[in-house]
């Protein structure tokens, strides 16, 4: 697929796209495309899926630098920008500092390859991807463990989200966001930090609701973003473990879905935009980036509905993390802090945050 060869599959006017106001006062679109490819497209054919997307009427696109495709979809955006005649403030565009750049200094660094290849002179918010900066192979295996691998630790975090502060200062970034966190996590960054992240984006989906985390979050001012909201049905193979939920294949979903006439992913992103945070679908597909968004604007699920959906929470999280873990803790649920504390390096053996 390239920009030139695909024609959208229709148009969504972009005024009947709810949006969430974050502190700031600025807004973000209820559904914007997600970049990460799962391994499975080529950097190409996302890249043209962004273009697509802006012609189909997102205003909102998550890059991140792990992705390996900012350099491709930087000049997709700018053409397209362009030739649709759409300004730079109308767009919301994310990056996210991989967890190989946690040193301030190449924080920094990254922050600005993720502005060139993007061609932007500001991103709308810069997330930190995960807290650890512990990082695995392309197709890493599910236990696959780098042996430089470590828990948490609060003052590292915070020296590189103080260089981060200071690019908000600069005018390179105009909202911090953080991702993969946790309350105690939440509540240590909440403390320390001098620009509070305006936004929160962690995995929502039916099956995975974080209910708990999601109110917290929202009570702190933040506007929370949902990742993989369809429950990722492409997810890579390092992801895929027995008991996990299929959310478009739950019967409650598939039920109300036939009730309304669509596919059970636009259950999933209807449910997001009105239980109030944003959904960041992923598709290279023209029918489906279009039904993604369109779905928003029309026929709104019922209270029943939405009532129904409560019940489809399973604590089913997808995107365990295992591969972040280090040597001395040998349980993904070290990295989400499931006791209420932080552990250290030996695991729930010990508490070593601060
Ligand atoms: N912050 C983080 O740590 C983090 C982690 C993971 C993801 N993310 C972000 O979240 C985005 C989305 O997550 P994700 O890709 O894991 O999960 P997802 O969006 O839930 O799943 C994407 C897949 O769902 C299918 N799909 C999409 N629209 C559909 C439709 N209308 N009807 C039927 N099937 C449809 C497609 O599968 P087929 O190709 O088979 O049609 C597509 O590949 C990523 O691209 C990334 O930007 C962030």
């Amino acid at each position: 697929m390239n920009q030139t060869s695909v024609e959208p599959a229709g148009f969504v006017d972009t005024v009947a796209v709810p949006t969430f106001t974050l502190a700031s006062g600025a807004t973000i679109p209820a559904i914007g495309l997600g970049t990460f490819g799962s391994d499975r497209f080529s950097m190409e054919e996302i890249a043209a899926a962004a273009a697509l997307a802006l012609r189909t009427g997102y205003r909102l696109v998550d890059c991140a630098s792990v992705y390996a495709n900012e350099d491709l979809i930087g000049p997709m955006l700018a053409t397209t920008m362009d030739e649709e005649g759409i300004a730079r403030d109308e767009l919301f565009v994310i990056s996210k500092v991989w967890n190989d750049a946690h040193a301030p200094a190449d924080a920094v660094a990254s922050v600005k390859k993720s502005l060139a290849d993007l061609r932007l002179d500001y991103l709308d918010a810069l997330f930190i991807h995960w807290p650890f900066p512990n990082t695995h192979e392309r197709f890493a295996a599910p236990d696959a463990r780098n042996p430089s691998s470590r828990p948490y630790i609060h003052a590292e975090f915070m020296a590189m989200y103080r260089a981060l502060e200071d690019l908000v200062d600069s005018g390179l970034i105009r909202h911090l966001g953080v991702s993969n966190v946790t309350i105690p996590k939440l509540r240590l960054i909440l403390r320390d930090a001098r620009i509070a992240p305006a936004l929160h984006e962690m995995e929502l989906h039916p099956a995975f609701q974080q209910g708990e985390l999601y109110q917290f979050s929202k009570d702190r001012g933040m506007v929370v973003i949902g990742y993989s909201p369809m429950g990722s049905p492409r997810r890579p193979e390092r992801d895929r473990f027995e008991g996990d939920v299929s959310d478009m294949e739950h019967p409650v979903v598939v039920r109300i879905a036939a009730e309304l006439g669509v596919h059970p992913a636009e259950v999933c992103l209807k449910w997001a935009a009105q239980r109030g945070h944003v959904a960041i679908p992923f598709s290279v597909k023209p029918a489906q980036i279009l039904s993604n968004l369109r779905c928003v604007t029309e026929r709104p699920l019922t209270p029943a509905m939405l009532n129904a959906l409560r019940g489809v929470e399973s604590n089913s999280r997808l995107i365990k993390g295992q591969v972040f873990l280090w040597e001395g803790s040998d349980a993904w649920l070290d990295l989400w802090d499931v006791d209420g504390t932080i552990p250290g390096w030996t695991g729930y053996g010990s508490t070593a945050a601060e």
